[in-house]
C-alpha cells in the first residue's frame, strides 16, 4: 500500500513550520539521523531515514509534547512525568519475547534495534481526553519485529507490558491502574504499516516521560494504546485485557479506534483541541476524523465490526 497525505480538509497547515523544519533537517541542524547518533544518552542507534510521506500537519512544539504527558507510573498529573521520570534508568534495557512464537528470548534493546531500519514519521496523535498533537517519531515497524520473532499461526494477538519497578516508578506504589501497564493489538493491527515502535521523537532519543526507551505508536487509535517503556512482548491466541479496560471496560475498550461517532460515556469525541505552537485552552477545536484521518490505511481491518460495541 502506498502512503499518501490524507490531510486536506480539517484545518490550515502552517506551511512555515513545515518548511522550516524541512530546511533544518536538510541543513543537518535537526533530524533523527544526526541527533540520534550524537545524543548523549546511552543507546547508540543506527541512522534513521526520513519518510516524507508522513510529513503532514503543523507540528506540536517539542516543549508541549514533552511536558504535557500521561505516564501514570510517574504520577497522575500531566506535569508529573517530566519531573518524576528525570532519573529513570533506561540503559541497559532488555525486551522479553514470549508466547506463541519461535524466536523467544530476552533481547538487548540496542542489539535488537540494529536488526531494523529506523524511519522518521510525523503522525497525528489523538488522546481520549479530546486533545491532539502532531509528533515526529523515529522508530521501526512493529511488523519487522514480529517477523523477527516468527510467530506461530496460532498467534492472533500481540501483548505488551511496561516495566514494573516501583522503586523507580513511584506511581506504581499506588493502585491507580493494575500494574504493570498492559496493552494489546490484534495481529493485523500489529502488522499494519502505520504501527511503529518508537525509539525517538523530534530527532532525538525518546525522553523518559514519553516512554523511553521503546514505546508503541498506533496513530489511528486513542493515545492510551501507546504503551511506554516496553519490557515484554508476548504472542497470544486470545485477546488480552489492557490496563484501562481492566479498570473501566464501559469507558475504554480493546480497540480504542479514534471514532468521532462513538462518544466516551462522559464526553463527546466529535472534536479535539489540537495542541500546536503552545498549549492553550483557546486552541481552536477541530473536527475529529474517523480513525484520526488514517482510514485509507486501516478501515478495511474493521469491516463488518460493530464499532459502537467494539470501541
Ligand atoms: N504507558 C504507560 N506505561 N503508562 C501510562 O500511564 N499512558 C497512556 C499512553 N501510554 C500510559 C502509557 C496514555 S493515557 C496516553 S494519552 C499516552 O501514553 C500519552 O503519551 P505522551 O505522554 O507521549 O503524549
Amino acid at each position: 500500500m502506498k502512503f499518501k497525505n490524507t490531510h486536506k480538509d480539517s484545518q490550515t497547515t502552517d506551511e512555515s513550520i513545515y518548511v522550516n523544519r524541512r530546511k533544518l533537517i536538510k541543513a543537518g541542524i535537526i533530524g533523527s539521523a544526526s541527533l540520534l547518533a550524537s545524543n548523549s544518552m546511552a543507546l547508540s542507534l543506527p541512522k534513521a531515514t526520513e519518510n516524507s510521506e508522513f510529513l503532514i500537519d503543523e507540528l506540536t512544539s517539542e516543549k508541549d509534547a514533552t511536558t504535557y504527558n500521561n505516564f501514570y507510573e510517574f504520577g497522575l498529573s500531566k506535569s508529573d512525568p517530566v519531573e518524576n521520570a528525570k532519573d529513570f534508568k533506561t540503559e541497559p534495557w532488555t525486551v522479553e519475547v514470549d508466547g506463541l512464537c519461535e524466536n523467544k528470548g530476552t533481547f538487548d534493546l540496542e542489539k535488537l534495534i540494529s536488526n531494523f531500519s529506523l524511519e522518521e514519521r510525523i503522525y497525528r496523535m489523538r488522546c481520549v481526553e479530546a486533545w491532539s498533537m502532531v509528533i515526529p517519531w523515529t522508530g521501526f515497524k512493529l511488523a519487522d519485529l514480529i517477523k523477527y520473532c516468527k510467530p506461530l499461526s496460532s498467534a492472533k494477538y500481540v501483548y505488551f507490558e511496561t516495566l514494573y519497578d516501583p522503586k523507580q516508578m513511584p506511581g506504581q506504589k499506588g493502585r491507580s491502574i493494575p500494574w504493570p501497564y498492559r496493552e494489546g493489538l490484534r495481529m493485523d493491527e500489529a502488522m499494519n504499516e502505520l504501527t511503529l515502535m518508537a525509539v525517538g521523537m523530534y530527532g532525538k532519543q525518546l525522553p523518559n516521560q514519553n516512554g523511553a526507551p521503546l514505546r508503541l505508536v498506533t496513530p489511528w487509535k486513542y493515545g492510551f494504546k501507546g504503551i511506554k517503556s516496553i519490557v515484554k512482548i508476548k504472542f497470544l491466541d486470545k485477546q488480552p485485557i489492557n490496563s484501562w479496560q481492566a479498570i473501566a471496560p464501559q469507558e475504554y475498550g480493546f480497540y480504542a479506534n479514534v471514532n468521532p461517532e462513538v462518544d466516551h460515556p462522559r464526553w463527546s469525541q466529535a472534536t479535539e483541541r489540537r495542541i500546536t505552537g503552545g498549549f492553550s485552552l483557546f486552541n481552536s477545536r477541530i473536527k475529529t476524523q474517523m480513525f484520526n484521518g488514517y482510514s485509507d490505511y486501516v478501515a478495511s481491518m474493521y469491516k463488518g465490526m460493530d464499532l459502537t460495541k467494539l470501541y
